[in-house]
């Protein structure tokens, strides 16, 4: 069952592609990317999303039958050059959802994300089928890209799975280009300055996960027989929410001289489009999701960790 991995190189590629290849065995798991891992983990190889004809090459070459399409650019990135991530985000998709239909693959996996939503969707909390009114080119691209999957269900039978990713924290990889990279970049700033200063408001709440958390989400929802998945667009899936302040209260528990400052920038505006709290209902109902970590226990765990690779 070769498994393709696109982004495999990003903060959520890079653990997602070690999680497979720890369930599926290494081979079995082709990573890439534009850009080389740092330390492979197994078989690499180049590929940018816009090359077409590369894709099929690699899925021809690997006899790939799954394939997890992480390459995107993020939100705040996404900002800089609106039509290059427009293009990436929802052509790179439209590129696989097309060849997974002529190559009969079996499963996609296509993570979207909290950017979706907008101000006219509810903030607290936010069920599953809202209005949305994306603010970011990434959330237009990603709430575009949720319906072709839909679409490619409900008219090929394509078998795609798709999640909301709220903002996703993890000690192993780094975050890139996100509204929501303060909650990693924190971590590593107050254990090696002691001191951070967060380009969000100290009161701005969002939706979170923890990395544990988000593989198990994609993994569960991948392994699911395909009638238990009601929706091809994307599920709602929570794991806690929190503030800047939140968060650095709860890291002073483990290091008490830690202090934070506030600088917000053009992130505040994106992040207040977005939701606070999620509604994951739908998948508990559906698939059986519900997370582990909430604040204490990530916070936790990301400096046990980090203070062990430090
Ligand atoms: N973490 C993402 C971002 O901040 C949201 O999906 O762009």
């Amino acid at each position: 069952m070769p498994i393709l991995v696109t982004g495999a190189t990003g903060q959520i590629g890079t653990i997602l592609t070690r999680s497979l290849r720890e369930i599926y065995g290494t081979d079995q798991v082709i990573a890439s990317d534009i850009r080389r891992p740092i330390n492979a983990t197994g078989p690499f190889v180049m590929l940018d999303i816009l090359n077409v004809q590369r894709i099929y090459e690699i899925v021809e070459d690997h006899n790939i039958t799954e394939i997890y399409h992480l390459a995107a650019i993020l939100s705040a990135n996404g900002e800089w050059n609106p039509e290059k991530t427009w293009n990436i985000n929802l052509n790179g998709l439209l590129s696989i959802l097309e060849l997974a239909r002529v190559k009969k693959i079996k499963k996609v996996f296509f993570p979207s994300t909290i950017a979706v939503f907008g101000k006219t969707t509810p903030r607290k909390p936010t069920g599953q089928d809202v209005p949305i009114l994306p603010e970011t080119v990434y959330g237009m691209s990603k709430a575009a890209g949720e319906m072709w999957c839909h679409y490619y269900h409900q008219r090929y039978g394509l078998d795609v799975r798709c999640l909301r990713y709220p903002g996703i924290i993890g000690h192993d990889s780094d975050a890139g280009g996100g509204t929501t990279d303060y909650a990693v970049e924190i971590f590593h700033e107050a254990l090696s300055q002691g001191a951070y200063t967060c380009f969000l408001a100290e009161n701005t709440r969002l939706p979170m996960m923890y990395m544990d958390d988000a593989m198990r989400a994609t993994i569960e929802l991948m392994q699911r027989p395909s009638k238990e998945i009601k929706l091809r667009h994307g599920y709602n899936v929570a794991g806690f929410s929190m503030s800047p302040g939140d968060l650095a209260a709860e890291i002073t528990k483990h290091i008490p001289h830690f202090e934070i400052k506030y600088k917000p920038d053009f992130r505040q505006a994106i992040a207040e489009s977005w939701s606070e709290e999620i509604d994951d209902q739908q998948a508990q109902e559906d698939w059986g999701w519900k997370a582990k970590f909430d604040l204490e226990l990530m916070t936790a765990d990301m400096i046990e960790k980090l203070s062990f690779e430090l």
